[in-house]
């Protein structure tokens, strides 16, 4: 168990609150079991996500200074368009304030009525943004990846069986895209391998099929590549992401992970007439093409935290290795979770964990709690809450992975963090017994994990 140090030293820091049991017993209760639903203020180390939770660099505060706040032509989006052209190798570049709203806009254009998406497993916003459309999500990841235990190494792999199987039930032509993504997040943050995209883009290129890359992790799934793939080794993080998105036609970004900076996101694609109806869209909903939601400041920022993702190899190695580490911790200790470990987060299997919860009882959402109940630690469902209910039969999806995120963000915990919140979970862990099933108090219509609202049972 090796702790790869810190390529950094701390200049700022941020207080965080120590609390007792009984404080965040009642907490707890009042956020309704959702840790969705806490205050920040109560929460000790918190896991809850790694997007927007990156600490910035004392570049990016200084060019947050070098903020152009034009309307118009703001020469911040300009060195943004230049960084992702350089870093991601796509032409065209649409600037968004987050992920999901690149994912509206592309799903708006190339979506019909009637369509089907397939994709490497599903993602909530990429997901309800494809049904919003009017197509169907159609998940065609390899079986490996619903298998906490499985120990395949790129379990972001396609299935090119199951996608061969869709088109020939709904043919190509129903298919607008084939939408692939890095370090699958739902799946536990697993990668997907160069021979995997090679497959991939002559399958797509047979169907005449475009391929939409989901770009949010692409450098951790590149540290992964470099790693385990063989041929890589010698390659750099950086000409590893190049080499992926080479694959793809086009991607939607979330920033606020591997971009490491607070808030945005982007579209980019190498098709002019895509581009130039995206710049009409991003008009209507986020604002003129050349700030997308975002100020000048934010684009300045983020332009930077790109530069430095992809700079030299140490950052990476240091970020997945120490998330590697924490469950490393968890498995010394027989802790259930999804191997190999992840590039953002840990996940706890909850269906090992608490086996004496049915789904139906929501054991990933009831560790979550208990997780802050004994530690302060804020973690996050990602199961049966997340995957909600099929439309036609009203049931829960009731999906194979019920797990417990745990997602480590960016530059901002020390390995001491990680030892503390490793050994509370330990120590639920071995009082396993005593943890309770819940059920809903209030259940939203829509990505309903994040305002759901519990009461224990029985
Ligand atoms: N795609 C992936 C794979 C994501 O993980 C996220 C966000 C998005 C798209 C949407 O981006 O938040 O900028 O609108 N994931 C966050 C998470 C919310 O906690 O996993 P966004």
């Amino acid at each position: 168990m090796k702790y790869v140090p810190e390529p950094f030293r701390i200049k700022t820091v941020e207080p965080i609150k120590m609390t007792t049991r009984e404080f965040r017993q009642d907490a707890i209760r009042e956020a309704g079991y959702n840790t969705f639903l806490l205050k920040s203020e109560d929460v000790y180390i918190d896991l809850l996500t790694d997007s927007g939770t990156n600490a910035m660099s004392d570049a990016q505060w200084a060019a947050l200074q070098l903020g152009d706040e034009a309307y118009a032509g703001s020469r911040n989006f300009y060195d943004l368009e230049r960084t992702i052209q350089e870093v991601y190798g796509y032409k065209h570049v649409v600037p968004t304030h987050q992920g999901r709203a690149a994912e509206h806009i592309m799903s708006r254009l190339l979506i019909k009525p009637g369509d089907f998406v397939p994709g490497n497993m599903y993602f909530t916003t990429t997901r309800l943004h494809q049904e919003l459309a009017g197509g169907t999500f159609n998940d065609a990841i390899i079986d490996e990846a619903h298998d906490p235990s499985c120990t395949h190494p790129f379990k972001g792999n396609f299935d090119v069986k199951k996608l061969q199987a869709l088109v020939d039930k709904v043919g190509p032509k129903r298919i607008p895209y084939i939408s692939a993504a890095t370090c699958v997040n739902m799946a536990g943050g697993q990668p997907i391998s160069i021979a995997n995209l090679h497959e991939l883009r002559a399958f797509a290129d047979k169907h005449g099929l475009k391929i939409m890359l989901d770009n949010t992790r692409t450098v951790e799934n590149a540290y992964f590549i470099q790693k385990r793939e063989a041929g890589f080794a010698n390659k750099s993080v950086k000409q590893i992401v190049r080499e992926i998105c080479s694959f793809t036609d086009g991607c939607t970004s979330s920033a606020k992970k591997d971009g490491l900076v607070n808030i945005g996101g982007f579209l980019a694609t190498n098709d002019e007439d895509f581009f130039v109806a995206s710049k009409e869209q991003v008009v209507i909903y986020e604002g003129l093409h050349t700030y997308g939601g975002l100020a000048g400041r934010d684009m300045a920022a983020m332009a930077q935290g790109i530069r430095e993702s992809v700079a030299n190899d140490d950052y990476i190695k240091y970020r997945v290795e120490q998330v590697n580490f924490f469950g490393d911790l968890l498995s010394a200790a027989g802790v259930p979770h999804v191997v190999p470990h992840g590039g953002h987060a840990i996940f706890l299997d909850a269906r090992a964990f608490l086996p004496h919860i049915d789904q139906e009882q929501f054991p990933a959402q009831a560790l979550a709690a208990e997780i802050y109940v004994e530690t302060g630690v804020r973690a996050m469902e990602r199961g049966n809450v997340s995957a909600g209910r099929n439309k036609e039969t009203g049931q829960n999806y009731r999906p194979k992975l019920e797990l417990v995120r745990l997602t480590i963000p960016r530059r901002v915990y020390t390995q001491s963090h990680l030892e503390y919140a490793a050994e509370g979970i330990i120590n639920v862990f071995q009082k396993r017994d005593c943890v309770k099933g819940l059920r809903f108090t209030f259940e939203p219509s829509a990505l309903r994990f994040f305002q759901a609202r519990f009461e224990t049972v029985g």
